[in-house]
């Protein structure tokens, strides 16, 4: 059976644009794969959380990872601060990766645009702890959104470097992998880019959120005054509001604010009202659980328990392995 592994950095809720782009092809993927997702609160110091957010933030992604579906008896879910062995082999893929590819990574350059004053040696070699998670259980099969595809490329960047240098055909290559067609991309609110936590108030709908709330944020969501002609391409933000239709809506729906679009008859807070319902339904199954699961403190305690002993298994395997390659020996 193949390997799977995938992480969500905790930094908070998640948001659609976990559960579309990652978490949903997790739940798919459990049954049919050897699967390994985990909470990754390593990543999540780089922006420093207090000691109180770090353990609460690991809490909400566990919480909603199950309320989502993951199922810890055909997964294993850990987080990832259980397994040392991790930063172990972060450190020794370190040895082998350089400065002018981490600094063009554009995760990095973005993150450096955006907080210039924290660059710190973390947020620079992101990438190498990310290649540790996946290949320290040999996976080859990482479902992620499209915005992960070149840190997978480092990732197999990293892994063959590794089996060059030590002239053996340890890691297997992993590729970015999802059930659909194509990656989906989850825009955001604002009229922007993706949905993410960083990009603002407002901009991203999470799995938590009120029914209430999803319909604030939708309706404050950025539009222009309206197409001027007919079958005229939508600019970004109207664009981006299609795009979480086709994602929450179905097709007719789809197709009928599609029309009215082209034929300029649209009105937006139609289409916000009809978005934000989808929205509520769509994330209803997951956000009736969510209470029950958090208030579960001994469930939550046997799941990370159980899925860092496995965990564990898979990677101290590894690490040995990989001792042995580098020359390690005892006396
Ligand atoms: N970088 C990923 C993100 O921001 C999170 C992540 C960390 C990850 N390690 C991983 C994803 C390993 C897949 C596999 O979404």
């Amino acid at each position: 059976m193949e390997t799977v592994v995938s992480g969500i950095r905790s930094t908070g809720n998640l948001h659609l644009g976990n559960y579309y782009g990652a978490v949903q092809n997790f739940v798919k993927m459990q049954n049919e794969y050897n699967c390994y997702f985990f909470i990754a609160d390593l990543h999540s110091l780089t922006t420093h959380p207090t000691p109180a957010n770090l353990h609460s933030n690991v809490k909400q992604v566990l919480v909603e990872y199950l309320a989502a579906g993951i199922d810890p008896e055909k997964a294993t879910i850990y987080v990832q601060s259980d397994v040392p062995e991790v930063t172990e082999l972060y450190l020794y893929l370190n040895m082998n990766a350089y400065m002018g590819e981490l600094e063009r990574a554009t995760s990095f350059k973005d993150k450096v645009r955006a907080n210039p004053d924290n660059v710190n040696a973390g947020l620079l070699t992101y990438p190498v702890l990310m290649a540790a998670d996946i290949i320290i259980h040999k996976a080859t099969k990482v479902p992620v959104g499209k915005d992960q595809e070149q840190h997978l490329e480092m990732a197999r960047t990293f892994g063959n470097r590794f089996n060059r240098l030590y002239n053996h055909d340890y890691f297997p290559e992993p590729y970015a992998f999802t059930f659909g067609e194509s990656l989906v991309k989850i825009p955001g609110l604002d009229g922007a880019g993706k949905m993410g936590k960083s990009e603002g108030e407002g901009n991203a709908i999470f799995l938590s959120d009120t029914p209430e709330a999803i319909r604030k944020k939708v309706m404050r969501a950025k539009t222009d005054s309206g197409p001027t002609e007919e079958n005229q391409t939508k600019p970004q933000e109207i664009q981006n509001l299609f795009d979480l239709m086709k994602v929450v809506s179905t097709p007719d729906t789809l197709a009928h604010f599609d029309n009215l679009y082209n034929t300029c008859a649209i009105r937006y807070g139609d289409l916000k009202k009809q978005l934000a319902e989808d929205m509520i339904i769509a994330t209803a199954p997951i956000r009736e659980k969510i209470n029950d699961i958090a208030n579960d403190a001994p469930l939550l305690r046997q799941v990370a328990r159980y899925g860092a002993a496995k965990a564990r298994e898979s990677a101290s395997k590894t690490i040995r392995e990989v001792r042995e390659l580098i020359g390690f020996r005892k006396f």
